[in-house]
């Protein structure tokens, strides 16, 4: 499973990339608002920073196919090859993937509530699908379930398309789905901050360096003692 960030500041990408094994960058419209910046200026930044062939998905925001088309070219003008182009599927959606799918873009299927939204988007020539796991978990249904049965219709249709799991919001639920073997989790930095975060662990450092202050003295490491 590819490990993605969900998040569009570049200080804050560049502290997760240099503690954390990330495979590349995710955004939306939300994501950038955030930012309060030029969109271009943003994700030029955060390009420049992972480098050309590192994964980087940019949402389109135009409703209707010929909009979502113009701003999927420009995206890919402005930020290289190895950009996923984020559609939302709707009608419109899935009309423009079929096309941008014959040029050979990078097309990330985004907004993904159901199962038949990423067969759909599969079909229409998607690389990923983002099924958005808390939203639906909020919806009072199960997000997990729904992101793993979105990876069985993949593998029995013989679709290359691949899970890029979306909207987590606790360890859990990126767990279940490593398991389960996805293709990518994007997650943003709260939740990632909080995947390895436990006391025990924290307890068992502190004794070890204790026991080895105790045998070589305070501020002792293998290096100097
Ligand atoms: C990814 O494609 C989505 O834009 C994103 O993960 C949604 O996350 P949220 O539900 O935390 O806003």
């Amino acid at each position: 499973m590819k490990f993605i960030v969900d998040f569009a500041n570049l200080d804050q990408i560049k502290e997760l990339y240099a503690y954390y094994p990330v495979d590349g960058v995710t955004t939306n419209p939300s994501i950038l608002a955030k930012e309060g910046k030029n969109p271009y200026e943003v994700l030029k930044g955060i390009r420049e920073f992972i480098g050309v062939n590192a994964e980087l998905h940019v949402q389109v925001i135009s409703l209707d196919a010929e909009g979502m088309m113009q701003e999927a070219h420009r995206i890919q003008k402005e930020l290289g090859a190895n950009t996923y182009v984020k559609v939302p599927v709707t009608k419109e959606g899935l009309k423009a993937m079929k096309t941008l799918a014959a040029e050979g873009a990078n097309i990330t299927a985004t907004a993904i509530y159901t199962q038949m939204q990423a067969y759909l988007a599969g079909k229409a020539g998607a690389h990923y699908a983002a099924p958005y796991v808390n939203r639906i978990d909020n919806l009072g249904a199960d997000g997990v379930k729904v992101a793993k049965e979105i990876h069985d219709i993949f593998k029995k249709n013989d679709l290359k398309t691949e899970v890029l799991a979306a909207s987590f919001k606790n360890s859990q639920q990126v767990l279940e789905l490593a398991k389960y073997g996805v293709g990518a989790a994007t997650i943003s930095p709260d939740v990632i901050e909080g995947l390895i975060k436990l006391d025990s662990v924290t307890c068992a450092v502190a004794a070890f360096t204790k026991d080895f202050e105790g045998l070589c003295g305070k501020g002792k490491s293998m290096l100097d003692c």
